[in-house]
C-alpha cells in the first residue's frame, strides 16, 4: 500500500525493484543540511550522497529508486554507538540479525556494540567472529568495541586499527555479565599500553559493592537508584578522567546519568574527553521507575528529575555529544522474577529517533540539534568518516521521517527479539518512513500500514564493517 504525502495524495516509489547498485533520487524533501532547513531533492549514486539541491529540480535518471518526499523530513541516518546485541551466547534475547533490523526501522544506519557476549568479545578472535557474523546477518552498518579483561592488554593491542573495532570498553563497576577492570594498577596497564578510543562504564566498585550490601534489604525499585547513588557514579567518571589526562588517552564516558557528572565535566572534560546520555535517562525520573518497575531497570539508574533536566542543559551547551540508546534487551520472563534479582537493561534501539523527535516536536530541543546529536556527534566521536551528515560525497546514509502524524507504541510493534519496549502506550512522531543504507532502501513503513513496517533488505545484503580514523 503507497502512504500518503501532505496532500492525502499517494507517495509512490518509481522502480521499487532497482537500485541495488545504491542509486536513488528522493525529490521534495525538508532536508536538514548544514544545521539548515532546506526543502529540495537529493540524489544517491553508487551509495554515495552526489547532489544535494535546495529548490529541487533533479530530473528522475534510468535505473534510480525515486522516493517522493513531499511532507518528509530528511536526516542523515542515526547513528547508535551503544548496543547491547547479545550475539554470540543469547539469541533469546537478540542477535544481530534481529537487532540490526530493529535499528533499521528505528531509521538507524550504524550501530556499535558492546562486548559483554557469551563468550565475552576480548580478543582477535572473537571480534573476528562477531565481525564475519555481522557480514552475514546485519542489515546495517556495525562495528564493535574489544572488551577489557584485567590481563588482555596484548589482546586488546592486537585489534587496534582492526576495521570493525571501534574502541575498549572497560566496566569499571559491575554491571550485566563479568567483564570488570577497577583496581587502579591493571587501569593504568590499559591506558599506558593503548591506542584509539576507551570507552568507560564509569562506577566505582567498591563503593558498589559496600552499597549492594548495605541495601541487601530493600526488594523496592525506587531503593536501586539510592544503592548505585550519584556518588558512585561521579567517583569513578572522575578516576577515568585522571587516567585519560595521566596517559594522554581518549575517553569516551558512556551513559552520563547525574547532573554532579555533567555539570563536573563541564568544566573538566577538555580535548580528551567526551560523553553521552541515554534517551532513558532523558525521558524518565523516579516516578516512571514507580510506575514502569523492573522494565526501566538499569546500570546506572534511571535517577531524579533534576538529574534529568542537567543532563537536558548539558546537551544543548555542549558538554554532552551525544545521545545513545544502551538497547540492552532482556525477556520479560527474565525481568519477571522482579527487583533485585531481574536483570537490568531495556531495548530501545529502534523507537530512539521517534522519541527524541517526539521530544522535539514537544519544545524540548530542535530537529536539528536531534541531527546533532543522534548522527553528526556519534560520528565526531568515534571518527566515523563520510557518516552523520547530509553533505555531498558522504554516505548515503539516510531516513525519511514522518514529523506530521502521532502513534501509539505498544509491545507487539517492535522488531528486537525480546518483543517489548520501555515506552509501551507512548504516543510518538518522528517514525521513519524510509530508512536507506548506502543508497538501498532497508527498512520501510506505510502510514496507514503496520506501525512495526516492512523489512527491505535481506541479512547481510546492506551495511559494511565500519572503519575509525
Ligand atoms: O543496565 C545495563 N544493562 N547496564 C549495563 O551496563 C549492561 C547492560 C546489559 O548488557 O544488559
Ligand atoms: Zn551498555
Amino acid at each position: 500500500m503507497p502512504s500518503k504525502n501532505s496532500h492525502g495524495t499517494s507517495r509512490s516509489v518509481v522502480n521499487p525493484g532497482e537500485g541495488v547498485d545504491g542509486n536513488l533520487l528522493i525529490r521534495n524533501s525538508t532536508m536538514i543540511v548544514g544545521g539548515s532547513i532546506v526543502e529540495g531533492d537529493l540524489r544517491v549514486i553508487g551509495g554515495k550522497i552526489s547532489s544535494i539541491a535546495p529548490g529541487g529540480g533533479l530530473d528522475a535518471r534510468e535505473g534510480e529508486i525515486v522516493i517522493d518526499g513531499e511532507g518528509l523530513h530528511l536526516l542523515p541516518g542515526a547513528i547508535d554507538p551503544h548496543v547491547h546485541f547479545r550475539e554470540p551466547g543469547q539469541p533469546e534475547k537478540e542477535d544481530l540479525e534481529s537487532g540490526s533490523r530493529a535499528a533499521a526501522a528505528g531509521g538507524v544506519t550504524s550501530f556499535l556494540d558492546m562486548p559483554n557476549n557469551i563468550p565475552n568479545a576480548t580478543n582477535r578472535t572473537t571480534l573476528e567472529t562477531k565481525i564475519a557474523l555481522a557480514g552475514q546477518k546485519a542489515v546495517t552498518h556495525h562495528g564493535f568495541f574489544v572488551g577489557a579483561t584485567r590481563d588482555n592488554v596484548s589482546d586488546l593491542q592486537s585489534v587496534e586499527g582492526m576495521d570493525g573495532v571501534c574502541g575498549i570498553k572497560i566496566f569499571m563497576g559491575s554491571s550485566t555479565g563479568d567483564l570488570l577492570v577497577h583496581e587502579q594498577k591493571h587501569l593504568e596497564e590499559i591506558f599506558a599500553n593503548t591506542g584509539g578510543i576507551i570507552a568507560t562504564h564509569a562506577e566505582d566498585e567498591e563503593r558498589l559493592q559496600q552499597r549492594i550490601a548495605e541495601f541487601g534489604h530493600r526488594t523496592d525499585i525506587t531503593s536501586h537508584a539510592e544503592c548505585r547513588d550519584v556518588e558512585c557514579a561521579f567517583l569513578a567518571t572522575k578516576r577515568a578522567a585522571a587516567l585519560a589526562k595521566d596517559h594522554a588517552h581518549r575517553l569516551h564516558i558512556v551513559h552520563l546519568t547525574s547532573a554532579i557528572e555533567a555539570d563536573w565535566l563541564h568544566n573538566n572534560k577538555g580535548d580528551l574527553i567526551t560523553t553521552e546520555a541515554c534517551i532513558q535517562h532523558l525521558t524518565f525520573d523516579q516516578d516512571d521507575v514507580e510506575a514502569l518497575g523492573v522494565r526501566v531497570l538499569m546500570n546506572p539508574p534511571i535517577r531524579y528529575t533534576e538529574d534529568k533536566d542537567t543532563l537536558w542543559k548539558r546537551l544543548k551547551d555542549g558538554t554532552i555529544d551525544c545521545v545513545v540508546t544502551d538497547h540492552a534487551p532482556h525477556t520479560l520472563e527474565s525481568k519477571s522474577v522482579g527487583y533485585p534479582k531481574a536483570p537490568a537493561g531495556m531495548p530501545g534501539v529502534e523507537t530512539s529517533l521517534p522519541l527524541m523527535l517526539t521530544h522535539a516536536m514537544n519544545g524540548k530541543c530542535s530537529v536539528n540539534d536531534v541531527v546533532r546529536w543522534m548522527c553528526e556527534g556519534p560520528a565526531r566521536v568515534y571518527g566515523m568518516k563520510n557518516k552523520g551528515s547530509l553533505i555531498e560525497g558522504y554516505d548515503g546514509d539516510l531516513t525519511l521521517v514522518d514529523l506530521q502524524t502521532r502513534r501509539t507504541i505498544t509491545d507487539s510493534d517492535t522488531w528486537t527479539r525480546v518483543g517489548w519496549t520501555p515506552y509501551d502506550g507512548m504516543e510518538l512522531t518522528g517514525w521513519p518512513m524510509y530508512t536507506i543504507v548506502d543508497g538501498k532502501i532497508v527498512h520501510k513503513r506505510e502510514v496507514d500500514g503496520a506501525l512495526r513496517g516492512v523489512p527491505v533488505a535481506t541479512p547481510g545484503s546492506t551495511g559494511r564493517a565500519l572503519q575509525f580514523d
